[in-house]
């Protein structure tokens, strides 16, 4: 067959597709693990950052054996024993209707669609007592779901601080809620009342620190009310009788949190 004819050079063509197609698919499989790998580090990199326990001169899985790493099952709020906290993959739990339970829209504030059975905790003790409970927390803002942690103090309404490790909001609009200044600004913030009623609030404008509601408002994002207010619903959700309500409130119960 002539080098210069049609089907020789289809023939080349088919060779060449064929031989990048396998190695791009071979990096996506061989570089699955890495990538799997980075972004553990980097959730726990956020989580060491929230809880103040990064240190850039220390490996992050090395400061990462400080936080004690548990699962807890939503409706109950126990912790479950025989799930292995290193190899639970909420997010997959999310999507397995065998671990998971569909939201009925009325009750779907975060806009989440399903909800895990079990969830991830991480507890950061000091001198043998808790000192702050992170969760991981998502919601839908405008374009995406934002997924994030919340940490509380131990008294278990206290915000010691708020992050997010993935969403796909405008940056420089919904985007601002990776903004330090904002995040910063949720510190010291309550989450529940007296009573326990659930009031935290991202409102439109800034806080009037003067009005007493002050302890339970964070300053809006401008030009991102959608966003500000998927936060809101948000920790809603998750702080409430769906989320990791029961759990709080059987710490609070066995004296865990006070
Ligand atoms: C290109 C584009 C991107 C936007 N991205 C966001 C966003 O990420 N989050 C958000 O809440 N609003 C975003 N908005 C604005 C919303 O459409 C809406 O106007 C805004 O949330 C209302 O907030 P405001 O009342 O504070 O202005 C975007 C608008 C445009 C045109």
């Amino acid at each position: 067959m002539s080098r210069d004819s049609i089907g020789h050079t289809l023939i080349v063509a088919v060779i060449l597709c064929v031989a990048c197609s396998l190695l791009v698919s071979g990096a996506a499989v061989g570089l699955k693990p890495r990538q799997m790998l980075n972004k553990e580090r980097n959730s726990q990199k956020k989580i060491l950052e929230l809880t103040g326990l990064y240190d850039p001169e220390v490996p992050i899985a090395e400061s990462f054996k400080s936080i004690e790493t548990q699962v807890v099952n939503l409706d109950t709020g126990e912790y479950v024993s025989d799930i292995d906290p290193n190899a639970f993959d909420q997010r997959r739990a999310a999507r397995d209707p065998a671990l998971s339970e569909s939201i009925p829209s009325g009750e779907d504030v975060a806009g989440i669609v399903r909800r895990e059975n079990d969830s991830i905790v991480y507890l950061v003790n000091k001198s043998g007592k808790l000192d702050q409970i992170v969760m991981p927390v998502r919601g839908t803002g405008l374009w995406s779901t934002m997924y994030g942690y919340l940490a509380l103090d131990h008294d278990g309404t206290t915000v010691r601080g708020i992050t997010f490790y993935e969403h796909g909001e405008t940056p420089g609009l919904g985007g601002e809620i990776d903004n330090s200044k904002w995040q910063a600004s949720w510190i010291g913030k309550h989450i529940f009342d007296q009573g326990g009623e659930l009031k935290i609030n991202v409102i439109k404008g800034m806080v009037d620190t003067a009005k007493p509601n002050a302890e339970y408002e964070i300053d809006g994002i401008s030009g991102a009310t959608i966003t500000a207010n998927g936060v809101t619903n948000m920790i809603h959700y998750w702080m409430g009788p769906k989320g990791f309500g029961p759990y709080l409130h059987r710490l609070q119960e066995e004296g865990v949190v006070q």
